[in-house]
């Protein structure tokens, strides 16, 4: 009898999860600025200084892709929701002792659509999609590991995972722990804010929101995603060489999706994100 009612219990409990997962967001629609691109950046690869043999085979594989035109079409085709790419893990932990060796350990958060992010529980996104490129060129079965963003450079810096594939911005003081790859794409920064904002309903560059940003006080509050270049573009940064907006208050977000919803529901003012993935987010915040 217990076992009937915990049993039922359990049942309750799952249905009671999944469909608060399906529930849409009741706060407010929210907007990207997707016209000021507050940064220029460039996304590569990220492998360990001493991993000369891996890097050289990504960059041959990012040159063959860029060559043929799959490059293009790849990222198109997650753009428009054309791509029908998923992938699962074969084995349900980090491979580890004799069998690492026939894995290639990709490294990534998966909350970056359409980059890398789940599509029910299957991974997928362009990332994930040369991530299988690379591991069948290898002759390796892939494992993706998925992580806090602000550990892949150590993971592969560790040599726990083999090479990094997380969207990732190359900048000077990341190479000082790592190698980039060849870049694969070309990304900015940009503001997300509620539908119904006023305070940068006057900008008309991205000048005009840095400007509007200054202007802010520490009540102002800003989301992004802990140890991205968003978030060193808000809180500053001067290793990074960020100074950043001392003036207002940035608060770290596990995802980007999650500062989202908390702009989308009054809790933060403004988010700061990639381009391609703020603008995923936010639609599927506002459905
Ligand atoms: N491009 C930014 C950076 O390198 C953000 C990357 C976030 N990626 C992710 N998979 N969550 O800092």
């Amino acid at each position: 009898m217990k076992r009937i009612i915990s049993l039922a219990l359990a049942m309750i409990m799952i249905i009671a999860a999944v469909s608060t997962m399906a529930s849409c967001n009741s706060g407010a629609k929210v907007k990207v600025f997707t016209e000021y691109e507050l940064t220029a950046e460039k996304y590569a690869f990220a492998v360990a200084k001493e991993n000369t043999e891996l890097k050289e085979a990504a960059n041959e594989l990012l040159a063959d892709l860029k060559a043929n035109g799959e490059l293009d079409k790849i990222i198109n085709s997650f753009f428009d929701g054309t791509a029908d790419f998923t992938y699962t893990n074969t084995v349900s932990s980090v491979p580890t002792g004799a069998d690492r060796d026939n894995y290639l350990v990709v490294a990534t958060n998966a909350y970056f659509p359409p980059f890398e992010h789940y599509e029910g529980n299957k991974l997928s996104g362009i990332d994930m999609k040369i991530a299988s490129l690379l591991a069948e060129k290898l002759g390796k079965t892939l494992y993706i590991y998925d992580m806090n963003f602000d550990a892949v450079i150590l993971s592969v810096q560790k040599g726990n995972a083999d090479i990094g594939m997380a969207g990732m911005t190359v900048n000077e003081e990341r190479l000082k722990s790592v190698d980039f790859t060849t870049e694969y794409y070309e990304s900015a920064q940009v503001l997300i804010v509620r539908e119904d904002d006023e305070v940068f309903a006057n900008c008309k560059s991205a000048d005009d929101i840095v400007a509007t940003l200054e202007k802010q006080g520490k009540s102002f509050n800003v989301g992004a995603q802990n140890g991205t270049t968003g978030y060193m573009f808000s809180a500053g940064n001067e290793e990074f060489g960020y100074d950043g907006f001392t003036n207002l208050t940035t608060s770290g977000y596990d995802t980007g999706a999650l500062a989202v919803l908390d702009l989308s529901n009054g809790k933060i003012d403004a988010v700061i994100l990639d381009k391609q993935p703020a603008i995923m987010i936010a639609s599927n915040t506002n459905k």
